[in-house]
C-alpha cells in the first residue's frame, strides 16, 4: 500500500463565535497554550502521516503558511491549497486530488481535538487498513449536532445520517476519516445536499452501501472535544490545562511528537525551542532535550 497522505481542513468561519474572532481563522485561536490547529495536526502525526495538505480560505491560508512553512522543521512535508467557499467537507478531496495523486487519504477537521490512551493504537490500526473507509464513533449527549452512526451488536455500521432530527443512536462521528485510494472518484460522484454542501456523510454512505465502511468505537476513556462555541472552546482549554498541569506533559505538542517519531533530532528540537523565546512552551521543549 502507498503511504497515506493527510488532509487538514481548516477553512470556514467559526459561525457560533463572536464576529471579531472571525477576522482570524478559528483554527488559529489558542486552546490553552497552543493554536487549535496543533491538535488535529498531532493526530495525523501520531498516525504516522508525514505528507499533509492544509486547506483553508484564501484569507487565512497565508497565516498557516507563516506558521508551518513547508513543515521540514517538524520532519513533515506540508503543502497548501485554497477552498474559496465552504462548500462541504468532501470537497477537500476534489481540491486535494493533485496532492493525493492516487494515494489513500486521512481527513481531519482543523477544529477537532482528541485525547486518550488508546488513540494512537486506533490511529495506527486505521492507517494500516488498505481497502475501504474507517470512521470513528463516540458517544455524546447531543448526537443531533453531528453525523450519527448506528452500530450493530457485532460492531458493524448499519446507518449513518447527518444531523438527524431523530438520531438512531447516541454515537457521533468525529471529524477524522480514513479512506482508500477510491476516495476522489467517490467524492466526484456526490451531489450537493439541500444545504448546498458536498457532505462527508454522503461519502461515508457510499462506502457503507458497498460494505466497505468500518467503524472504530472510541471508548469513554477517550476525549473528543468540540470547539464550536465560546463555552466549548473554554471547556477544551480548561481540560487541556488540567491534564497538562497534573502530568507535566503536553497534549498535542507537535515538536515533541516529531522527535518521538524519529523525524527530527535534538538539535532541531532546540532550534524550534529557540524560536519560541522565553515562553513556558519553549522551556518544555528544552527540557525534553536536556532531560
Ligand atoms: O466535528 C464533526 C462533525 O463535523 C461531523 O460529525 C459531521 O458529520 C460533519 O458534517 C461536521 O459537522 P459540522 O457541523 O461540525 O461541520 P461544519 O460545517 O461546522 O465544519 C466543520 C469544520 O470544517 C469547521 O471548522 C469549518 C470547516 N469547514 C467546513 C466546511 C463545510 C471547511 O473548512 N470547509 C467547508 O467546506
Amino acid at each position: 500500500m502507498r503511504a497515506r497522505k493527510g488532509i487538514l481542513l481548516a477553512g470556514g468561519a467559526g459561525t457560533r463565535l463572536h464576529p471579531v474572532t472571525r477576522s482570524v481563522s478559528k483554527q488559529l485561536l489558542p486552546v490553552y497554550d497552543k493554536p487549535m490547529v496543533y491538535y488535529p495536526l498531532s493526530v495525523l502525526m501520531l498516525a504516522g502521516i508525514r505528507e499533509i495538505l492544509l486547506i483553508s480560505t484564501p484569507h487565512d491560508l497565508p497565516l498557516f503558511q507563516k506558521l508551518f512553512g513547508d513543515g521540514a522543521q517538524l520532519g513533515l512535508e506540508i503543502a497548501y491549497a485554497e477552498q474559496p467557499r465552504p462548500e462541504g467537507l468532501a470537497q477537500a478531496f476534489l481540491i486535494g486530488e493533485p496532492f493525493l495523486d492516487g494515494a489513500p487519504a486521512c481527513l481531519v477537521l482543523g477544529d477537532n481535538i482528541f485525547y486518550g490512551h488508546d488513540l494512537t493504537r486506533h490511529l495506527r490500526e486505521a492507517n494500516a487498513r488498505a481497502r475501504g473507509a474507517s470512521i470513528f464513533a463516540y458517544k455524546v449527549s447531543n448526537p443531533r449536532d453531528y453525523g450519527v452512526v448506528e452500530i450493530s451488536p457485532e460492531g458493524r455500521p448499519l446507518s449513518i445520517e447527518e444531523k438527524p432530527a431523530k438520531p438512531r443512536s447516541a454515537h457521533a462521528v468525529p471529524g477524522l476519516y480514513f479512506y482508500d485510494a477510491e476516495v476522489v472518484a467517490r467524492a466526484r460522484r456526490l451531489a450537493p445536499s439541500p444545504r448546498g454542501e458536498l457532505e462527508i456523510t454522503d461519502l461515508n454512505v457510499s462506502y457503507l452501501r458497498d460494505g466497505l465502511l468500518e467503524v472504530i468505537s472510541l471508548s469513554r476513556g477517550t476525549a473528543w472535544l468540540d470547539t464550536g462555541n465560546a463555552d466549548a472552546l473554554l471547556q477544551a482549554g480548561s481540560f487541556i490545562q488540567a491534564i497538562q498541569a497534573r502530568q507535566g506533559l503536553k497534549v498535542a505538542c507537535i515538536e515533541e511528537i516529531a522527535r518521538e517519531q524519529g523525524w527530527i533530532d535534538d538539535a532541531a528540537l532546540r532550534r524550534l525551542a529557540d524560536g519560541l523565546g522565553k515562553t513556558e512552551y519553549a522551556r518544555y521543549l528544552r527540557a525534553l532535550v536536556e532531560g
